[in-house]
């Protein structure tokens, strides 16, 4: 009996969280679409309520120190947390790295030329189709680790550098073996249409036929998502269109990088077909981005690429959320065109490139990207009832996410509600 009759009982719980100086999230189960973007909820003096892996309570620090006992209790240090972020756009399954392409870049050579000269892509085909499983495996988990201490606690995963139909289906068994074996939570994707293997130079249709054909209907058991990379010197819309219908056919969701080298016409395909994403978009007509916003159709935009490749052309970010979409933010992380992990570099990017608030970049890295990979109801804001998945930073404000550069600012990093950094 407690000693006042009106007292609610103490409830014990997993994780209490106490001492955030700021809560920044935002919030709902649905991607937040042009002027919602930049609404987020902001509380000072707040504690989170953690059990069974999800979010039990959020609220005032006072109010949830008298309802629950933690089992564990963490004090934030009066700190800004935020959710844990969302990745949506990786690749982070190779071996080996290109930093020699990065240097011929910064001597004037583009990345066409460089891969027009058997560089690219197709240079790393060679350390996976090379590699087991385990090798990959061995490389790939400590690339988790960066990521975790970055904050990020799920990434979207492509393969794309076997591109034969074994050692593809080998890049989506390291996936799934690195989601048992590490706290970071990868979802899927079968980027088979990465390129056309040099095997296939001159037949093009022949490896389209191996992808669709055999390529799929297997991968379709592992991975929740196919891709393409639809570009002049890739695969081409009508390809791409064939690719991406028949890999929904077998069950597939579908995300397409599009318009990222030229102005081809692939947000207008990727709006056609309504993929789950259209990724970069540097070279997206006003046409496409109408297509794009008409359809629902959410732009995963990478704004460290073009820098990171020396091209003029950024994403036009601000007319994309002006027309009324809801673009999610990515590193685009792999060895060729983004050597970086983290998404705080990104956010600061998104705002000096884009002109896109603090805001605006955490709901892109968080909420917006959980929705491109239809995990909006699980994931990607700090809500009663997701998953708690919470990074703790040492910032004071949420302003400071995009203001500060170059600098890692998470100290603590929850995910299902375990302390996992
Ligand atoms: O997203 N655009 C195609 N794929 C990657 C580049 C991959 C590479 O160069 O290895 C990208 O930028
Ligand atoms: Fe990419």
């Amino acid at each position: 009996m407690s000693d006042r009759d009106d007292a609610p009982p103490i409830e014990e719980v997993d994780l209490l969280v106490t001492g955030i100086g700021e809560l920044a999230t935002p919030t709902g189960t649905l991607a937040r679409a042009g002027a919602s973007m930049g609404a987020l909820s902001v509380s000072r003096g707040a504690a989170v309520a953690c059990d069974g892996g999800r979010f039990v309570a959020v609220g005032a620090e006072h109010e949830l120190t008298s309802r629950f006992r933690g089992r564990e209790v963490l004090d934030a240090g009066g700190g800004l947390a935020i959710p844990g972020l969302v990745d949506s756009h990786t690749h982070p399954v190779f071996l080996g790295t290109r930093e020699g392409e990065f240097e011929q870049r910064i001597g004037g050579r583009s990345y066409v030329e460089i891969a027009a000269a058997g560089g690219g892509i197709r240079s790393s085909l060679e350390g996976v189709r090379g590699s087991t499983e385990q090798l990959l495996l061995a490389a790939l988990l400590p690339r988790l680790d960066r990521f975790l201490q970055l904050g990020t606690t799920t990434i979207e995963a492509k393969t794309g550098y076997g591109l034969t139909v074994a050692d593809e289906l080998k890049g989506l068994d390291v996936i799934a073996a690195a989601n048992q074996a590490h706290a970071v939570e990868l979802v899927a994707t079968c980027l088979g249409a990465h390129d056309v293997p040099p095997e296939f130079n001159g037949r093009p249709e022949d490896w389209i036929e191996i992808v669709c054909e055999e390529l799929w209907p297997a991968a379709a058991t592992k991975a929740a998502f196919a891709d393409v990379f639809t570009e002049s010197h890739v695969f081409g819309l009508d390809a791409s269109r064939r690719l991406m219908e028949s890999a929904r056919e077998h069950g597939l969701g579908i995300r397409m990088h599009v318009d990222q080298l030229t102005s081809l016409g692939g947000a207008e395909l990727a709006a056609e077909l309504g993929a789950s994403s259209a990724d970069h978009l540097e070279h997206v007509s006003e046409h496409g981005i109408a297509a794009l916003a008409d359809r629902g159709v959410q732009p995963v935009l990478c704004p460290l690429v073009p820098l990171f490749l020396g091209e003029a052309q950024e994403a036009p970010a601000r007319r994309m959320i002006d027309a009324g979409c809801a673009p999610a933010l990515s590193t685009d992380f792999n060895p060729g065109s983004c050597y970086c992990m983290s998404l705080f570099e990104v956010m600061s990017w998104a705002a000096l490139r884009y002109r896109m608030s603090a805001a605006e970049a955490l709901t892109g890295t968080t909420l917006n990207a959980a929705c491109t990979l239809g995990l909006g109801h699980e994931l990607g804001s700090v809500e009663v009832g997701k998953r708690a998945d919470l990074v703790l930073t040492d910032l004071p404000n949420y302003s400071h996410l995009t203001y500060e550069l170059g600098r890692n600012p998470v100290q603590k990093v929850i995910k299902g509600g375990a302390v996992v950094r």
